[in-house]
């Protein structure tokens, strides 16, 4: 298993085990950016210039609280009062155990979504966005507005670097931008840092691109409405 195991690292913090090839993103990762100022004056950002509104911290956690993070990222445990809210795998487990998946012969991690340096508090709003809008890593992902699907067109990267499975971006790059923003905003301005660093998750040699194919996880975007499958039946 060691052979084809790889841990990559997202914030630097470890190497790439036996695969040179890898130093290169591992460099990438070491610095995710410097806080949301990056998204200022961004106009498609939907976070407003300098910080992000209370409606959108309040519409991200709604979101957060119904659309199942916490059943990862929280252990189970759908409580914003709980002092490790959203911060990702914990060998003390917690209700659905601690946040580690076993994916084949990869072992993966729920990542701890606070805004603390072990967490997310090194990337920007927008490297975010782009992990639930298109999946993508952002230890190992540029902080860069993407505008098409295609890897090496419109800033997607020519190797991407996908998120472990489970995590659900499949799903989630259907919400709205609006949706998307809130989820950053809360993620990101609304709620408190908590230090727990996570164990980087192993993953296949192509960053789970095999496991992303349209055949497996649906296409995007949808089709349109109704489909074979579906009819409007008032
Ligand atoms: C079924 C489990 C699961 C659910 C549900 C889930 N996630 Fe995740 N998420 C993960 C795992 C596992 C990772 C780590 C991926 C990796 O290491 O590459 C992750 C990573 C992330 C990351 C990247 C963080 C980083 O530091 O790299 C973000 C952002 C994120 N999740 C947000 C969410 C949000 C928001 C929701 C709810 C809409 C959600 N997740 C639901 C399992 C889940």
């Amino acid at each position: 298993m060691q052979k084809n195991t790889f841990s990559f690292s997202r914030r630097g913090s470890s190497l790439a085990l036996g695969a040179t090839a890898l130093l290169g993103l591992a460099a990438i990762a070491g610095c995710g950016g410097s806080g949301s100022s990056s998204s200022s004056g961004d106009s498609g950002s939907g976070l407003p210039v300098a910080k992000a509104a209370q409606a959108q911290v309040i519409r991200g956690r709604a979101l957060v609280t119904t659309y199942g993070c916490v059943d990862c990222h929280s252990q189970g445990l759908n409580n914003p009062a709980s002092p490790t809210w959203m911060a990702g795998y914990s060998s003390a487990a917690g209700p659905h155990g601690p946040g580690i998946f076993q994916i084949g012969p990869f072992a993966t991690y729920a990542a701890n979504l606070t805004p603390d340096a072990t967490g997310i508090g090194t990337f920007t709003d927008r490297q975010i966005y782009n992990a639930l809008k298109h999946g993508l890593d952002p230890g190992a992902t540029p902080d860069a507005v993407i505008t098409g699907e295609t890897p090496g067109q419109g800033n997607f990267p020519a190797a991407p670097h996908y998120l472990a499975v489970p995590m659900p971006w499949p799903s989630t790059r259907n919400l709205s931008d609006d949706d998307l923003w809130s989820l950053v905003a809360y993620l990101k301005h609304g709620i408190k840092a908590v230090a727990n660093t996570v164990p980087d998750s192993q993953g296949p040699p192509d960053f789970w691109a095999s496991s992303y194919t349209a055949d497996k996880v649906g296409p995007y975007p949808l089709p349109m409405y109704p489909t074979g499958s579906e009819q409007f039946a008032p």
